[in-house]
């Protein structure tokens, strides 16, 4: 699958295959040197074998290692890492290799973008959320005691790497923070991928190989299709916040109890509600969003303390904000999603607001 950014000046492949890390020289040539950079979870689990293989191959490669987690995309982090590649001697002609979920492509991609004023780096992402979502569009970035990627760029990577296989070791919790992305795709882009959604979730919590490459790979058809026409986010790109405005509210006012995949699962929830409201979308396909979410086991509920407040308290902090007032992606079917002229999202009247979350507090919850 080739990913083409707009102006055309920009393009690269994304390959996904199941056992490919095992085999990763057939899918791609590499310009030593290569600085390899990963987590210290996923070092352990494919890091240090990969490292190992591109050692053998006579490859040059440089082998570097951050903490696990969110709290670690800082600045910080990444001036450490740079300190260390340039330890090292490695200059402009480096290519990096960014091995990891979200945080490490994030992170390691904003590096790649400024290190030397740009080095080319390549991504092998081994979440779901990362392979099916955080992979492809190029936002790269580090988070600030202000806000979550609140610092970054915009930059492509040379190729993206994905193997399915690596999903193996992943924590359940983590797989649903994906499939939620897989869902959210195909609710704003294509009823055939909800279809096969809602048949395949048993092969997906087994792991079946053909349905993670299928799954993976529609996912980022979606998204190469709607960043490939908005690589900045002024229009169109404004479709893959849905769920999102409620959700990252979610997640903040739970204090990160809910992950993102359950806040948004929720979230997604919560704007379908405000859009069967203004009269949109249909009660039928609501129930069958909510029911997806269920089949994928997502727990649809929220903390007791949250209230409506703090919710719109914190969706008024949210990016899409105009004046001090949050808005909304919204779809009208399965697939389907609103253009409001241009913009792809909007405002909401507060006392639509106030139904939905209501409704999310008192019905969804006890559902
Ligand atoms: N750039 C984008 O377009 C984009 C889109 C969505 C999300 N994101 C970012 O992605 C980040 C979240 O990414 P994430 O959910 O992948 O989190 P993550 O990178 O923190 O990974 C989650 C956990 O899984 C571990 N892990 C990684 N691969 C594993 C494997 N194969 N087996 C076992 N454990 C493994 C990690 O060490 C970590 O503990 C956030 O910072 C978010 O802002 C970026």
């Amino acid at each position: 699958m080739i990913c083409t950014i707009p102006g055309g000046t920009t393009s690269y492949e994304v390959i996904i295959k199941s056992g490919l890390l095992q085999e990763i020289s057939s899918f791609t040539s590499f310009n030593p040197p290569l600085a390899l950079i990963t987590d210290d979870t996923t070092a352990q689990l494919y890091g240090k074998e990969l490292y190992e293989f591109l050692c053998r191959a006579e490859i040059k490669t440089h082998f570097f290692t951050l903490p696990v987690g969110e709290i670690h995309k800082t600045r910080a982090v990444k001036e450490t890492l740079e300190n260390q590649l340039f330890e090292k001697h490695l200059g402009k002609d480096t290519c990096i290799l960014a091995l990891g979920g979200g945080v490490v492509t994030d992170l390691v991609g904003y590096l790649a973008a400024t290190y030397c004023r740009g080095v080319p780096f390549v991504i092998i992402p081994t979440t779901l959320l990362a392979m099916a979502d955080a992979c492809i569009g190029g936002k790269t970035g580090v988070d600030v005691p202000y806000g979550k990627n609140l610092i970054g760029c915009i930059y492509q990577p040379h190729k993206v790497l994905i193997d399915p296989l690596t999903l193996k070791s992943l924590p359940l919790k983590e797989l649903k923070n994906g499939v939620v992305e897989i869902i959210k795709h195909a609710l704003l882009a294509d009823s055939t991928l909800f279809e096969y959604l809602r048949q395949h979730s048993h092969q997906f919590f087994t792991q079946d190989p053909q349905t993670l490459e299928y799954l993976i790979q529609e996912s980022c058809r979606i998204k190469i299709e709607i960043v490939a026409e908005d690589e900045k986010e002024r229009g169109k790109r404004r479709l893959i916040n849905f769920g999102h405005t409620v959700g990252h509210a979610l997640e903040k006012t739970s204090n990160y109890t809910l992950s993102h995949g359950e806040a948004v699962a929720i979230g997604m929830l919560v704007e379908s509600y405000m859009a069967l409201q203004l009269g949109f979308l249909k009660k039928n396909t609501l129930d069958k969003i909510h029911d997806i979410l269920l089949q994928y086991a997502l727990p649809l509920s929220i903390p007791l303390k949250i209230s409506t407040q703090s919710i719109m308290d914190a969706m008024i902090l949210d990016k899409k904000s105009h004046q001090g007032h949050p808005r909304f992606a919204l779809i009208q079917d399965i697939g389907a999603p609103l253009h409001f002229n241009g913009t792809y999202c909007t405002e909401i009247e507060e006392s639509i607001l106030l139904n939905a979350l209501n409704w999310m507090c008192h019905d969804l919850c006890r559902h």
